[in-house]
C-alpha cells in the first residue's frame, strides 16, 4: 500500500494505512524476528542537514534492523552543501546510490523539493519549524498502544508551539480522528501559527482553547505533550534567555493531573520536564522514543514493499 511513496507531511498517508502501520509496529515491537533479513539488499541514504539523535540514529537502528545497509551525513560540514552543490543536485545524485531517502534540512519545504528531484522515496524528517511525520507516527502510535485509540481524547500541547513542527504536525494530524480536543498552552510569543487553528482544525471542526497557564489546565488533560523552547529558530538570543524556562512539569505540578495521564515529549528535553518526573508511571517519553524506531522500521518495510 505505502510501496514506493514518499512521506513529505503529516497527512500523506489516509487514516486505514495509518492504522496499517500501527499493527505493524505491534507485530515489530512483540517479535523481535519480525521483518528480520527483509530489507536485504536494500539502501537508506540519511542526510541530515541539522543536528539528530533519535531520528537519525532509530531511521539507522531500524533499516540494519531489517537487514538493509546505510549511508549518508550527520551534518553538513561533511557533504558538497558546503561546497555550494543545490539541494537539487545532492537529492539527484543521491538517489542513484540508494532505495530511500531520509533528510532533515532547516529550509521549510526543503522535503517537498527533494521528492521532486528523487528517483527514490523521500522521508521528510523534520524541514525548519514546518513539519516532522515520523516523530507523528511515532506520537501516534504511542498514544495508540497506550490508550487504545484516539476517541475523546483530550491533549494539550505546552511550551513553543510556533516553532515547534512535532506540534504542527501532531495538531494535524490528530485533527483527522473525531471527538479530540486540543488545549494549546504557550506563552504569547510563542503560540500556535493560525494556519494550524484556522486552516487545519478550522476545517474539520475541533474544539480548542489556547490558555498560558499549565496549571489551570493540566488536570483535564489525557495527553500532555510537552516541547522545549528551540533556541535554534530564535533570532534573538535574550528572546529565548527570557522565555526558556516559562514551564517546568515538576512532582509537584503532576499531582494535579489524572491519574491516567499521558506525559510525551518528542525529546531532547532540556528543563521543561523536571527529572524528578521520569520515575512517574505517567512519563512515557523514553518509550515513545523506543516507539520511534519500531515504526521506523514498519514505514521503511511498508515502503520498500517487503510487507
Ligand atoms: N525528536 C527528535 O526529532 O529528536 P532528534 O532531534 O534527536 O532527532
Amino acid at each position: 500500500m505505502l510501496q514506493g511513496r514518499s512521506l513529505i507531511g503529516p497527512d500523506d498517508f489516509s487514516v486505514a494505512e495509518l492504522d496499517r502501520l500501527f499493527e505493524l509496529t505491534a507485530c515489530i515491537k512483540d517479535d523481535a524476528g519480525y521483518l528480520r533479513q527483509s530489507c536485504r539488499g536494500k539502501l537508506l541514504a540519511a542526510l541530515f542537514f541539522e543536528p539528530s539523535t533519535r531520528t537519525r540514529l532509530s531511521f539507522e537502528a531500524a533499516m540494519l534492523r531489517l537487514g538493509g545497509g546505510v549511508c549518508g551525513f550527520a551534518e553538513p560540514g561533511s557533504s558538497s552543501a558546503s561546497k555550494g552543490e543545490s539541494l537539487a543536485d545532492t537529492i539527484r545524485v543521491v538517489s542513484s546510490y540508494s532505495d530511500v531517502i531520509v533528510m532533515r534540512n532547516p529550509k521549510e519545504g526543503s522535503a517537498l523539493l527533494a521528492s521532486r528531484y528523487s528517483s527514490v522515496p523521500v522521508i521528510n524528517a523534520g524541514d525548519g519549524g514546518h513539519h516532522h511525520p515520523t516523530q507523528t507516527l511515532t506520537d501516534l502510535v504511542t498514544i495508540k498502544h497506550l490508550r487504545g485509540d484516539f476517541s475523546r481524547l483530550t491533549i494539550g500541547f505546552c511550551g513553543d508551539l510556533k516553532f515547534g513542527r512535532t506540534v504542527h504536525s501532531l495538531a494535524s494530524a490528530l485533527s483527522r480522528y473525531v471527538n479530540v480536543k486540543m488545549v494549546f498552552i504557550s506563552p504569547g510569543e510563542l503560540k500556535i501559527p493560525e494556519y494550524i487553528t484556522q486552516t487545519v482544525l478550522g476545517k474539520n471542526n475541533i474544539e480548542y482553547t489556547e490558555t498560558d497557564r499549565l496549571e489551570k489546565v493540566i488536570s483535564d488533560l489525557d495527553v500532555l505533550y510537552m516541547t522545549r523552547v528551540q533556541r535554534e529558530r530564535f533570532l534573538n538570543e535574550e528572546e529565548y534567555i527570557r522565555l526558556k524556562d516559562s514551564y517546568i512539569l515538576t512532582a509537584k505540578l503532576m499531582k494535579r493531573a489524572r491519574d491516567k495521564l499521558i506525559v510525551l515529549h518528542p525529546l531532547p528535553r532540556v528543563n521543561e520536564i523536571s527529572v524528578e518526573v521520569d520515575n512517574d508511571p505517567r512519563a512515557a517519553y523514553f518509550k515513545q522514543a523506543e516507539y520511534g524506531m519500531y515504526i521506523r522500521m514498519a514505514l521503511l518495510a511498508s515502503i520498500m514493499g517487503v510487507v
